[in-house]
C-alpha cells in the first residue's frame, strides 16, 4: 500500500474506509434480506422478477422467468456464497448480482462453469 493511501485511510473514518473499500468479508455481512414464505413470494413474483423466500427454513430464491415458468433455487451461489436473490434474471436465467454466474433457470445448471449446479425445482410451467 502506497503512502498516499495509507493516508487517505487514515483521514477516513472506520466506516467511512469500509464504504471505500468494501471487502469481501463484508460483503459476506450484509443484512439478511426479509424473506416472505415461499406461497406469499410464488404469488407476489413476476416475469423478469427474484424474491427471497423461506421454504420451511430453507432460504430460497423464487424467480418468475421470460417464459413465465417460476422456478425455486437455494439462495445460495455455488460460486462464492452470494444471495441469488440478490441478483436478476435474464431471459431464461438466473443471474449471480456478485459475479455474474449464470444459471439455467430451471435445471439449475451453471452455464458459466461446467459442472455446477444450484438446487432448483419448477414450480409453475407456462402453458406451451
Ligand atoms: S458469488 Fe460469485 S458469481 Fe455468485
Amino acid at each position: 500500500m502506497g503512502d498516499l493511501e495509507d493516508e487517505l485511510r487514515a483521514l477516513l473514518s472506520d466506516e467511512d474506509a469500509e464504504a471505500e473499500y468494501p471487502s469481501e468479508a463484508s460483503a459476506l455481512r450484509r443484512p439478511e434480506p426479509i424473506r416472505l414464505p415461499l406461497t406469499k413470494a410464488e404469488a407476489a413474483c413476476e416475469i423478469g422478477e427474484i424474491l427471497a423466500a423461506d421454504d420451511n427454513g430453507t432460504h430460497v430464491a423464487v424467480a418468475r422467468l421470460a417464459s413465465g415458468a417460476l422456478v425455486v433455487l437455494a439462495d445460495l451461489c455455488p460460486h462464492d456464497g452470494g444471495l441469488l436473490s440478490d441478483g436478476f434474471v435474464e431471459g431464461e436465467s438466473v443471474i449471480c448480482a456478485r459475479h455474474g454466474w449464470e444459471f439455467e433457470g430451471r435445471t439449475g445448471k451453471c452455464l458459466s462453469r461446467s459442472g455446477v449446479s444450484v438446487p432448483c425445482r419448477a414450480l409453475k410451467l407456462p402453458h406451451i
